[in-house]
């Protein structure tokens, strides 16, 4: 059964010689499929910090293309002014949200395009974003490759007629195509493995019940919705194979951010014993911290705990907490899946071998 992959989280538009990145709002879907166009830098870090878009890959990719909408916001005139405009330029898009690592690799592989544009004295409008188009451009499609690389290689760890839970959403609407965590889950699917897809409602933000359980439903794969809290009733009363997740940022010993409530799991797969693994592209990993204490964890706004849309869910005033994400210790980690191949278990050792890439993988 070949699946479709139509789902993407943004497009890239040329209307004449005016450019465009329209973002699919996130925060609308299942109900509303609206679409916002982005013109311009700002516009587009507004939508990540809204999270219209959000997921790891995604963030990096639409600033990738944010960065190339910079070149046509301005007219510059000479390079050292094109440095201290994409300078400012990168401040407000690294300002949107702090832990996904592919966020600011993504920036700095955009910087590293425009320094080369600049060493061959192009710095008209027009030759630099073109440049930083196609450098966009390139990582979009580099990384809708990983995950299905990441798909193939994931799928090689799951039985057959296997159950595995997901939390947050870790698919097509969070990369550039496919998905991380969902890749392994829809490869897995095409080879006939999957039986059923355990979805996690994922509180605060529900990615796991509006767009994971809408991503399913698409392909037509089988799920189950449960909320947060009932993960270790299922785990002891059912049977669940694998707990598969994605990942905002991995350290050099294999510790990872994920979504608030992956450590939960991970816990819990370490009692069950059933394997826990996290899939991710090269670009999610940051080999420059040495141990996850070292990742900035998002603390949003409290109102998205005491309400949901605007409804009010608990007394007024109530101080609330909201850590985005949290960081699982490697040693609860079954694997890492990577398009460079798998790291297990992940240690430092095994972490460090993903750097060289094995062509046969890709
Ligand atoms: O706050 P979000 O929705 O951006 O968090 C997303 C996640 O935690 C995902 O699991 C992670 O980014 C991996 S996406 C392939």
């Amino acid at each position: 059964m070949k699946l479709k992959d139509n789902v993407r989280p943004f497009l890239w538009q040329h209307t004449g010689s005016r450019l465009k990145l329209m973002v699919l709002d996130q925060l609308l879907l299942p109900t509303t499929i609206k679409w916002l166009a982005c013109f311009t830098h700002g516009q587009v870090a507004r939508t990540i910090v809204d999270m219209n878009v959000r997921g790891a890959p995604a963030i990096g990719c639409v600033a990738a293309y944010a960065f190339a909408l910079a070149a046509h916001e301005k007219k510059i005139s000479s390079a050292s002014k094109v440095k201290s405009y994409f300078a400012r330029v990168t401040k407000t898009l690294a300002a949107t949200r702090p832990t996904a690592v592919n966020l600011f690799w993504a920036l700095d592989r955009m910087n590293k395009r425009l320094d080369c544009e600049l060493k061959l004295n192009l710095h008209s409008t027009q030759e630099l974003s073109a440049g930083l188009e196609s450098e966009a451009m390139q990582i979009f499609e580099e990384d809708l490759a990983a995950n299905h690389t990441i798909g193939r290689l994931g799928a090689k760890l799951l039985p057959k007629n296997a159950v595995v839970l997901t939390h947050c959403n870790a698919g097509s609407l969070a990369t550039s195509g496919w998905g991380t965590s969902l890749g392994v889950i829809r490869s897995a699917y095409e080879e006939g493995k999957i039986k059923k897809v355990i979805v996690d409602e994922t509180r605060p933000y529900l990615q796991g019940a509006r767009l994971t359980a809408w991503e399913l439903a698409q392909d037509k794969i089988p799920y189950q919705l449960i909320t947060d809290n009932m993960a270790a009733h299922i785990m002891k009363t059912e049977k669940v194979d694998a707990v598969i997740v994605g990942s905002d940022r991995i350290a050099a010993n294999g510790d990872l951010a994920n979504k608030i409530g992956t450590y939960n799991l991970a816990v819990l797969c370490s009692y069950h014993k059933i394997p826990f693994y996290a899939a991710a592209p090269i670009s999610t990993c940051d080999f420059k911290i040495e141990c996850g204490d070292e990742i900035p964890i998002e603390e949003r706004s409290a109102r998205e705990v005491t309400h949901i849309k605007n409804i009010q869910l608990a007394p007024k005033n109530t101080a609330a907490r909201h850590p985005a994400f949290d960081v699982t210790p490697h040693e609860l980690v079954t694997a890492i899946i990577t398009q460079n191949g798998v790291a297990s278990p992940p240690s430092k050792k095994t972490m460090a071998s993903l750097l060289t890439i094995i062509p046969a993988l890709n």
